[in-house]
């Protein structure tokens, strides 16, 4: 899917800025709830659970580049899938992106199986991109380097995907370069889907501005108890 090389170029996509005010948000909605231990589902580099550190927390990522540089930061995570999770916590957080990775039929299951993976109050967060943040502010070109990566970047939504051609070409120790080529693909996923999930229930929603006015939607969940 392309996420070691994703981990390999997040450096170069400029996104810092919009990591650390998206990471702010959720910093200040956890304060809302009562929350002593965490898990950061598609925690990336561990940037945000570095942060809570007043929490018990625990990341996973499906990308061992990702995991290998949270651990390096000593930080708790692991390379896994949700579904291979088999501790409870009181929140759960998938940020930045992680719901649009999935396509509909995953997005069910994944969701089925953090709302196993929460206590009977526990409380899901996360965020999607809206229509306006795929095909507005996501779809366009652009190229960053730096001393040994050239990187481009070429992001197309049709048909609800928005499909990301990453290109990169790594310098070698000989001075020639490695070329390398992705294709990353986010799925859009309409409100309707998530109010009518059978395993969390939508307790609150809120726009958010990330790059652009209402690119990115915050979505709070708790379990369902049946
Ligand atoms: C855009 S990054 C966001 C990283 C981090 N949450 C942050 O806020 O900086 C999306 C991350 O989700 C991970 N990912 C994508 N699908 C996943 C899945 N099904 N389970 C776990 N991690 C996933 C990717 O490897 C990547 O690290």
């Amino acid at each position: 899917m392309g996420l070691n090389l994703y981990a390999k170029v997040q450096h170069l996509l400029g996104i810092e800025e919009a990591t650390e005010n998206l990471h702010q948000i959720y910093i200040d909605l956890l304060n809302n709830y009562s929350v002593t231990n965490l898990l950061d589902v598609g925690c990336g580099d561990g940037a945000l659970i570095e942060k809570l550190s007043h929490l018990t927390c625990k990341g996973i990522d499906l990308s061992s580049s990702m995991v290998q540089e949270a651990t390096s930061r000593g930080l708790d995570v692991t390379c896994r899938d949700i579904a291979d999770v088999d501790e409870s916590f009181d929140a759960i957080l998938a940020v930045f992106d992680v719901l649009n990775f999935l396509d509909s039929e995953n997005l069910d299951k994944f969701l089925s199986d953090i709302a196993s993976s929460l206590n009977s109050d526990g409380i899901f967060m996360a965020d999607i991109n809206t229509l306006h943040g795929f095909a507005d502010v996501a779809e366009g070109v652009m190229v960053a380097q730096d001393e040994n990566l050239f990187l481009s970047v070429d992001a197309l939504f049709e048909s609800s995907m928005l499909h990301t051609e990453l290109t990169l070409f790594e310098r070698e120790s000989d001075d020639t370069f490695k070329k390398e080529s992705e294709i990353i693909t986010q799925y859009f996923h309409p409100l309707s889907v998530f109010k009518k999930n059978r395993h969390l229930k939508l307790i609150e929603k809120r726009k958010l501005s990330l790059y652009d006015k209402d690119d990115k939607m915050l979505l709070i969940f708790k379990k369902v108890i049946n």
